[in-house]
């Protein structure tokens, strides 16, 4: 068997939104790879994985996931480069599968990305495949009880890490925007929100699917974390007037 390298997408952080094939891809992985920010702390990731599964094969590897990218990237690229590293050697020693869980999906910004590059370099003929996640905006939206788009309305994912400069733009289109990685930016995005007109369809949605899961109108909220999504609804004027 080609050794291969799967995603696995564990959704927002509840352990109910994991899906069946992710199950049982963790299940039967030779070795489970969770993303962590310190070896000693179990990360959300670890916390999904382990409500469903019984074997102990699971492996922590280190990235700098809470690293501002606006300061020095050494640590992170240190940190991809060492867990290709340790992916790669488990494929060449055991060969077999190897798993990585992402929050949400593997497919939308995740670390995964990185990950499986470093390991394609590493082993050429190895394989790559994933297994979809419950995104963060669909966690978002659920628990706002809002319909993200509908009809003819178009939707914009924007990633706020560095700053808000795509931000009016995206507001200017009146369909749905999805902030991610804005929260510490909470004020200003609210601000900017508020001057489009927007507030009063804006939500905000942080830490879904734990314990500390709090979800309110961006406009009664003061600041939140890095872990937090923000959702502008598109305005709507009635049942199917967007068809
Ligand atoms: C690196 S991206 C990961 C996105 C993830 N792969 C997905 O499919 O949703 C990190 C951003 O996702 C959002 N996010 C991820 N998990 C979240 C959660 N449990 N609650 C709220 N937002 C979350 C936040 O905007 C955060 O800054």
């Amino acid at each position: 068997m080609i050794p291969e390298l799967v995603g696995i997408g564990v959704g927002p952080g509840d352990p109910d939104l994991l899906t069946v094939a992710a199950v049982r891809e963790l299940d039967t992985a030779g070795r489970v790879f969770v993303p962590v920010i310190d070896p000693g702390t179990p990360g959300r990731a670890e916390a999904v994985v382990r409500a469903h599964v019984g074997h102990d094969r699971i492996e922590r590897l280190v990235f700098a996931l809470s690293d501002d990218v606006t300061g020095p990237q050494q640590r992170r690229l240190q940190c991809w480069d060492d867990a290709a590293a340790r992916v790669a050697g488990q494929l060449r020693s055991a060969g077999g599968t190897a798993a990585f869980a992402t929050l949400g999906d593997p497919a939308v910004y995740s670390t995964f990305t990185y990950l499986a590059a470093g390991v394609r370099a590493a082993l050429p003929g190895m394989r790559v495949r994933t297994i979809p996640g419950i995104t963060a905006m669909q966690a978002a939206a659920s628990a706002a009880g809002a319909t993200l788009v509908e009809g003819a309305e178009t939707l914009t994912l924007l990633p706020l890490a560095r700053d808000l400069s795509e931000l009016d733009a995206a507001l200017a289109t009146g369909g749905a925007v999805v902030a991610y990685k804005g929260g510490r930016r909470l004020s200003e995005l609210r601000n900017r929100i508020e001057a489009a007109g927007a507030l009063s369809r804006a939500w905000c949605a942080e830490h879904l699917g734990t314990a500390d899961e709090r979800v309110a109108a961006l406009a009664d909220v003061e600041a939140a974390s890095y872990l937090s999504t923000v959702l502008v609804l598109p305005v709507r004027q009635g049942r199917g007037a967007q068809l």
